[in-house]
């Protein structure tokens, strides 16, 4: 069976794996259809993810078909279209017991602490595929990204017509902006990068950006008559950044950090104290996150059709990996089509 492997930082190459054995009582063999690529696997690739460990079959934002089931599943049948839960939980751990799976003590990301889904064939827990009867694999393969916004922005929970400031408007970003919009909040997008802000203007219909020049506090002022946002989502893994954005919150306001850093943040606390803030993290995603997107798909009611810039045939990926990675070809989603 062909898979593509990262077989250390800057080199990927193609590779045969055996296939998968019969599906066990609670899993399901699973033909992989379309593969995102995202920030983590750029990451993985450049040797800068903490996560990752090689040599790797990279792969977590999958398009897949059911090929078969054990003998305890019974909602899933060959033919099914789905998208993956890719993040593999214990299931006994106290986050797990708690039904934190998201943040499992024990988790494993397929893909990234795990092989994934760069291959034809792959073995499954059934409980980790979302089915849908309408979603072609494209838009399931997004479904996973719009996840980790859906989980962010259900942690800042906004209410109707507050304000929720998004910084940074790479792809994780724009699918913070997706479920801000549906909560009713009224979205100000801050970013470095003038053309991330126009695409959001342009193509998300985002009414408020602000470019990140040394007038952003300002700005936000005056946007929102002095009372800043109820809730800063931080989507820009930048240290600085995230050490500054308590600045941008209202009082009694929420700060969610979605994007991932190394480094230190520090702020210093009477800015919190004085606003009363609360601080919170948002790492991946629940179920019923993945099951609420794809209904949210299917009703017409996130538009899919801005997201996918790029595509690559399974043959051709490799080639096209590095190109991805530069700013110029403005990649939002390149999927790696199998089929
Ligand atoms: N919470 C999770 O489970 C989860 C899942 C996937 C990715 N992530 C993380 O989300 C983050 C964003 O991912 P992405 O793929 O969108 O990244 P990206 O690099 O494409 O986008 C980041 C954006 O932030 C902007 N930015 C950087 N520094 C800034 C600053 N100081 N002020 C304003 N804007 C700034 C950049 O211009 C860019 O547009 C990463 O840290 C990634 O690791 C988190
Ligand atoms: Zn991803
Ligand atoms: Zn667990």
């Amino acid at each position: 069976m062909r898979a593509i492997q990262l077989e250390k930082p800057q080199s990927l190459r193609p590779i045969d794996i055996a296939p998968p054995a019969r599906p066990a009582a609670h899993e399901a063999l699973v033909r992989v259809h379309r593969v995102g690529v995202c920030g983590t696997d750029y990451s993985g690739y450049l040797g800068k993810m903490p996560f990752f460990t090689y040599p790797r079959i990279p792969g977590h934002e999958l398009g897949v078909e059911v090929l078969a089931v054990g003998s305890s599943v019974t909602d899933l049948k060959p033919g099914d279209r789905c998208a993956v839960e890719p993040y593999m939980n214990c299931g006994s751990c106290f986050a797990c017991k708690r039904g934190a799976t998201n943040c499992c003590e024990q988790l494993k990301v397929l893909g990234v602490m795990m092989d994934g889904g760069l291959t034809e064939q792959l073995l499954l827990p059934a409980a980790k595929l979302h089915r849908s009867t309408r979603l072609t694999f494209d838009q399931l393969a997004l479904v996973e990204t719009l996840a980790i916004g859906c989980h962010a922005v259900n942690r800042g929970s906004p209410g109707t017509g507050d304000t929720v400031l998004v910084i940074g408007a790479g792809p994780i970003g724009l699918s913070v902006i997706e479920f801000v919009k549906l909560a009713g909040a009224r979205t100000v997008v801050l970013d470095l990068n003038e053309q991330r802000l126009a695409f959001c203007r342009n193509t998300m219909g985002v009414e408020h950006t602000i470019l990140s020049d040394g007038s952003e506090l300002e700005a936000l002022k005056k946007l929102t008559n002095g009372a800043m946002a109820q809730v800063v989502i931080d989507a820009t893994g930048s240290n600085k950044s995230m050490s500054h954005a308590l600045h941008f919150a209202s009082h009694t306001g929420r700060l969610v950090y979605v994007g991932i850093t190394t480094q230190e943040i520090a702020f210093v606390h009477p800015l919190m104290h004085r606003r009363e803030l609360t601080l919170l993290a948002s790492r991946n995603a629940l179920p019923p996150e993945f099951i609420r997107i794809i209904q949210l798909i299917e009703e017409g009611r996130i538009d899919t059709g801005p997201w996918i810039t790029h595509q690559a045939p399974f043959e051709k990926m490799i080639e096209e990996f590095p190109r991805w990675l530069l700013p110029e070809t403005r990649v939002i989603k390149a999927l790696v089509q199998l089929t």
